[in-house]
C-alpha cells in the first residue's frame, strides 16, 4: 500500500464519548441498587472477566449485515423474550438452536440466499417494564426486571435488585455461548435429514402440499450436495451464529465495553449485536449516548409512534458516517398499523440516502390479553405483519432484510393459531414464558415457510 493510500487513523471515539458518558444523561428502566458498594464490587469484577465475543466476530457481523442491506443475505434473529437463569440448561439451549437452524435451512433453500443467524440469547436477561413497582394486596415491591436484576417471586428478598446477578448472568451467558459453539462445531445431525424433523403439523396446514414440496426439496438439495461432496457438507457443520440482546442494563454493558489490541475504538464484547428497546430510544437519552460510541452493529426498535424525523435524527447520531452494516432498524408496528406507520419512515430514510438494514419484529406490536388472563399473540397477526412489511418495502422500493422473532424450540402453547390451530383454551396447557408469548417449534417453522412463500410472490412479478 502506498503511504498516501493509508487510511487516516480514525479517532478512538466520537467527540465527548466515553464508555461512561451515558451516566450524564437520563437513563430510563434502570434498577435502584440499594448498596452502592456491592454494585461497584460487582462491576469491578465484570470489568476484568473475559469477554463473551471477539472484535473480529463483531466486525465480520457488520460485513454480513452490510450484505443483507443490499439484498445479498436474509437475517433471521430470534430467541426467547427473556432468558432465565433456570433455562440455562442443555435441552432448552439445543432445541432453540435447532429450530433456528431448521428455519434458516428453509429460508436458505426457499430464498436462495445465505441466511445470517442471530440468536436472542447469551445475555437477554434484562427487561423493560411499564411500571417501576408492582402492587399486590396493598404491598408494593419493585417490578421484576429480568434475571440480571432480580427474581420474579413477589417477596422483598426476590424483588430487591442484586448486583451479583450481573456476575451470574455473565457466567450463564458464557456457558450458553460455549454450548452453542460446541453444538455448532459438532454439527447437528438432524440438519442433514429434514425427514427427521417433527413435521406432523404440516399435514394440518392448508398449505400442506406446498410445504411438503419445500421440505422434500431441502432434503434433495442436501443429499445432492453430500453426494457430489462425498460426505456431510462442511458448510452445514460450520454454520455461523451470532448473539444479540437488548442492551438495557447500562452498568453491565459499560463493564463489557473494551478496547482490544490493534483495533481502534471501543467494542461491546458482551454480545455481537446489542439493540435499544422501544422504550429507551430517546435521542437525548443514556442508551443512545452509550450506543453511539461502540463499534458493534447496533439495532433500534421502532414502534408506531416514531416519526420520520426521529428516525432520521437517530440515524445521524448512531451512524454519522452512513456506514454500511452499522445500523439496523427493527420495526414493530402491529398488524394493521404497519402499512400506515412504516412507509413514511422508509421514504424518509431512502430520500436522505441513509444506510440501514430493516428488520420486521412481528411480535411486539401484536401482544394482547385473553379473557382468562394470558398474554398472547395470534399467529394470524404475526403472519400479517410480516406479509404487510414485505409489501410496504416493495411499495417504497426498500428492502426487508430480515425478521426478528420471539420463539422457542419447545412445544409451548403461548401464541394462538398456526397450523395446529391453538385456541385460547389451549394456552394453560404449556404456557412457560415469564414475559412475552413465543412461537413454538411448529409455529416457528411455519413462519419460515410463509416468508419463503411471500417472498416468492413478491419476487415473481419483478422476475417477469
Ligand atoms: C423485546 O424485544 O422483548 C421488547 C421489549 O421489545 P420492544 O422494545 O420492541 O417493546
Ligand atoms: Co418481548
Amino acid at each position: 500500500m502506498n503511504p498516501q493510500d493509508r487510511p487516516v487513523a480514525p479517532v478512538n471515539a466520537p467527540a465527548g464519548w466515553t464508555r461512561s458518558s451515558w451516566r450524564a444523561k437520563p437513563a430510563l428502566q434502570q434498577p435502584a441498587y440499594p448498596d452502592p458498594a456491592a454494585l461497584e464490587q460487582a462491576l469491578a469484577e465484570l470489568r476484568v472477566l473475559p469477554p463473551l465475543v471477539t472484535s473480529w466476530e463483531v466486525l465480520a457481523l457488520r460485513r454480513q449485515i452490510a450484505e443483507a442491506e443490499v439484498g445479498r443475505r436474509f437475517i433471521l434473529q430470534g430467541g426467547d423474550c427473556a432468558e432465565s437463569f433456570a433455562d440455562c440448561e442443555s435441552g432448552h439451549i439445543s432445541s432453540r438452536l435447532k429450530v433456528l437452524l431448521q428455519m434458516s435451512l428453509v429460508l436458505v433453500h426457499g430464498l436462495r440466499l445465505p441466511v445470517l443467524r442471530i440468536g436472542r440469547f447469551a445475555g437477554q436477561y434484562a427487561k423493560p417494564r411499564s411500571a417501576d413497582t408492582e402492587e399486590r394486596d396493598g404491598v408494593v415491591l419493585p417490578s421484576y426486571r429480568g434475571d440480571f436484576i432480580n427474581a420474579p417471586a413477589f417477596t422483598p428478598e426476590a424483588r430487591t435488585p442484586d448486583p451479583r446477578r450481573m456476575v451470574k448472568g455473565h457466567a450463564r451467558s458464557a456457558m450458553t455461548m460455549n454450548f452453542v459453539r460446541a453444538l455448532i462445531d459438532g454439527g447437528f445431525a438432524d440438519l442433514h435429514h429434514p425427514e427427521y424433523w417433527e413435521l406432523g403439523w404440516v399435514a394440518r396446514s392448508p398449505l400442506a402440499e406446498e410445504y411438503r414440496r419445500m421440505v422434500a426439496g431441502i432434503g434433495d438439495a442436501v443429499r445432492f450436495m453430500e453426494t457430489i461432496g462425498g460426505g456431510p457438507i462442511d458448510s452445514l457443520n460450520r454454520v455461523e451464529f451470532y448473539t444479540s440482546h437488548e442492551a438495557l442494563l447500562l452498568p453491565y454493558e459499560e463493564a463489557l465495553t473494551r478496547q482490544v489490541p490493534r483495533q481502534w475504538g471501543w467494542f461491546n464484547l458482551g454480545t455481537h449485536f446489542p439493540w435499544i428497546g422501544m422504550r429507551t430510544a430517546q435521542l437525548d437519552g443514556a442508551h443512545v449516548e452509550y450506543f453511539r460510541g461502540i463499534r458493534n452493529p447496533v439495532g433500534v426498535k421502532l414502534g408506531p409512534s416514531v416519526t420520520a424525523e426521529q428516525a432520521l435524527r437517530l440515524a445521524e447520531v448512531l451512524n454519522p458516517d452512513n456506514e454500511a452494516g452499522r445500523l439496523v432498524y427493527i420495526h414493530r408496528m402491529g398488524a394493521g398499523k404497519v402499512l400506515e406507520k412504516l412507509p413514511p419512515l422508509l421514504e424518509a430514510m431512502k430520500r436522505e440516502g441513509r444506510r440501514v438494514a430493516w428488520l420486521c419484529d412481528p411480535m411486539h406490536g401484536n401482544t394482547e390479553s385473553t379473557r382468562n388472563g394470558y398474554k398472547t399473540r395470534r399467529f394470524e397477526n404475526i403472519r400479517a405483519e410480516v406479509e404487510q412489511s414485505f409489501d410496504a418495502h416493495a411499495a417504497a422500493g426498500t428492502r426487508l432484510a430480515g425478521v426478528h422473532l420471539e420463539l422457542t424450540g419447545e412445544n409451548v402453547t403461548e401464541c394462538t393459531g398456526g397450523a395446529s390451530e391453538l385456541a385460547d383454551a389451549d394456552l394453560a396447557r404449556a404456557y412457560r414464558s415469564t414475559v412475552d408469548p413465543r412461537l413454538n417449534y411448529e409455529q416457528s417453522l411455519e413462519i419460515a415457510m410463509l416468508i419463503v412463500r411471500k417472498q416468492g410472490q413478491i419476487a415473481a412479478p419483478a422476475a417477469l
